[in-house]
């Protein structure tokens, strides 16, 4: 079954951010559509309100006044479920609450043609239990856009336990068709997006609480390092402190209290508070006017590098060497166990362990610990963290060596994994898990994640990149460290590593 034709009416329900902005992209893809509010008037000002925003792009000369008039021209708003009934595709956009939800769907089924497809845009009810009571709950699916829905490419297309398949592949085409990224996914909960980004905020968040360093620090180092458009604090500060806990609560309560999602209490404490984010004024920053945001914190040293010796294969901060070449640093290579050297510091990529203790086990004076970053040729900022026993001088070596090769350097209380790696061994374990759960496809997991929350990369893909092996070791010594499953390696990654294959072959 192919996308539907331009021709077939579209129907929305609920005209708030998302029916409005689904209503928005169905009529610019070209189809005649319908919105519905059980609030009287709210559909006819939601598209008084797209008009708005378009006259503006008119005026700024970024759409031709002729699309505008079209557009709008195909959007309806009507104020009767009856006025539906000729619509092949009926979107739900309506408060989130199940039995809501089902009373609606159990009346647009009474209206509308048999062959309609119904349609959920729910962020965490179950399309299973949606559909469970209609006469045919094989023709109701899950259509997830992602906030604001003109802008953002993702749509999940979820297919609970009786769902269609045909309807998926239809739903699907017809996404692609509107210009977004579809990608299929089982009715669990959180779908894709919404489980497997828990750790990006999860281990910011406890890192804090740690006090491994303050929030501007654990922001940049994931932009700066990481290569996320944003870190988790200035995140969930745009996102909304009282919407970010909800979904972290509701997955957790979803999945039986798997520590995996366990809430954060600084991030309820925010909630109790009031302190919501920048819609409120205050989160985790202050949004008053004139108020003076902290700098992430790095040190700096100035003492003289001779040479860096590299002994065997520093893994995935290979990259490093080049970049240290280029900015006049001699390299001397050797056989060894992945380390670098310069003076009397040793440097090595965190494998989990803490600094200290893999200093003890492995027998190394002055050791300093790096952090991943997602592209050590182009990195701004690297994370490190230094065992007990390190001399005030080798530190200030080995600071010196990195900011040579141009990184500014944040050093983090002595901590397993750091940050970026823990974020991202996290993420790739809980895509890991999805994946054999047979939630999504490994390729449209990682799409997922980087249409639906822009990360650089897929978690999966990130985590063959770095090598799978490396990833179990980082998450075992996690695990180790904090003596928690919520740690535990995912069955498919060992079982991957067992097999020398990656998440994509
Ligand atoms: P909203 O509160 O902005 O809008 C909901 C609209 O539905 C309101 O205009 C309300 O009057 C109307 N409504 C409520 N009950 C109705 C009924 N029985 N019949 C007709 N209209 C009804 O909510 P928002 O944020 O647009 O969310 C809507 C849905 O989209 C929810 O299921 C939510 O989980 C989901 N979603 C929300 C996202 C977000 O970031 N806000 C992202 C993705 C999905």
């Amino acid at each position: 079954m192919s996308a539907l034709n331009t021709n077939a009416r579209i129907a929305v329900i609920g005209a708030g951010a998302m029916g409005a902005g689904i209503a928005q992209v169905a009529a610019q893809a070209g189809h005649p559509v319908l919105l519905l509010d059980n609030r009287p008037g709210a559909a006819a000002q939601a598209i008084e309100g797209i008009d708005r925003q378009w006259a503006k792009r008119v005026d700024k000369g970024k759409l031709a006044a002729a699309a505008r008039t079209a557009t709008i021209a195909r959007l309806q708003a009507v104020e009767t479920i009856e006025a539906l009934a000729d619509c092949e595709l009926i979107i739900e956009a309506i408060v989130e609450n199940l039995e809501v939800k089902r009373a609606l769907f159990r009346q647009v089924e009474r209206i509308c043609s048999e062959h309609a497809i119904l349609a959920s845009n729910t962020s965490s009810l179950s399309i299973t239990s949606i559909a469970a009571q209609l006469n045919r709950p094989e023709r109701l699916l899950g259509l997830h856009f992602f906030n604001p829905a003109p802008i953002m490419a993702l749509v999940e297309i979820v297919s609970g336990l009786a769902s269609d398949p045909a309807l998926a592949e239809c739903l699907y085409d017809t996404a692609k068709a509107w210009g977004k990224k579809p990608v299929h996914t089982r009715s669990t909960p959180g779908f894709i997006v919404n489980r497997v980004a828990r750790p990006f905020y999860a281990e910011s968040l406890r890192l804090l609480q740690e006090g491994a360093a303050d929030c501007p620090t654990l922001d940049a180092l994931m932009r700066d390092a990481g290569g996320f458009a944003m870190g988790a604090f200035e995140l969930t500060d745009l996102i909304g402190h009282d919407v970010n806990y909800a979904v972290t609560c509701s997955v957790f309560d979803a999945w039986y209290g798997d520590t995996r999602f366990q809430p954060s209490l600084i991030q309820k404490e925010l909630v109790d508070a009031g302190r919501l984010g920048r819609k409120s004024g205050h989160g985790f920053y202050s949004y008053a006017e004139g108020a003076q945001r902290a700098q992430p914190a790095h040190i700096s040293s100035d003492a003289a590098i001779e040479n860096c010796v590299v002994e065997g294969d520093p893994g995935i901060a290979q990259a490093l060497i080049p970049r240290l070449r280029e900015h006049g640093v001699e390299i001397v290579q050797r056989d060894g166990p992945g380390l670098l050297r310069v003076g009397d510091a040793v440097l090595a990529l965190s494998d989990g362990r803490m600094a200290s203790q893999r200093a003890k086990e492995d027998g190394l004076r002055n050791l300093i610990l790096l952090d991943l970053a997602f592209d050590y040729g182009k990195a701004g900022r690297i994370a490190i963290s230094c065992s007990a026993d390190t001399s005030q001088s080798a530190l200030e070596q080995g600071v010196a060596l990195l900011q040579r090769a141009g990184l500014q350097v944040s050093l983090l209380s002595d901590s397993p994994a750091l940050a970026v790696l823990r974020t991202v061994a996290m993420l790739a374990n809980e895509a890991a898990d999805a994946l054999q759960q047979g939630v999504a496809s490994a390729s449209d997991i990682d799409l997922a994640l980087r249409a639906g929350v822009n990360y650089p990369q897929g978690p999966l893909a990130w985590a063959d990149a770095i090598g799978l092996p490396h990833i179990l070791k980082v998450l075992e010594n996690l695990q180790a460290s904090y003596g928690e499953e919520r740690y535990r390696p995912a069955l498919l990654l060992r079982r991957r590593v067992a097999e020398g294959r990656t998440f994509h072959d």
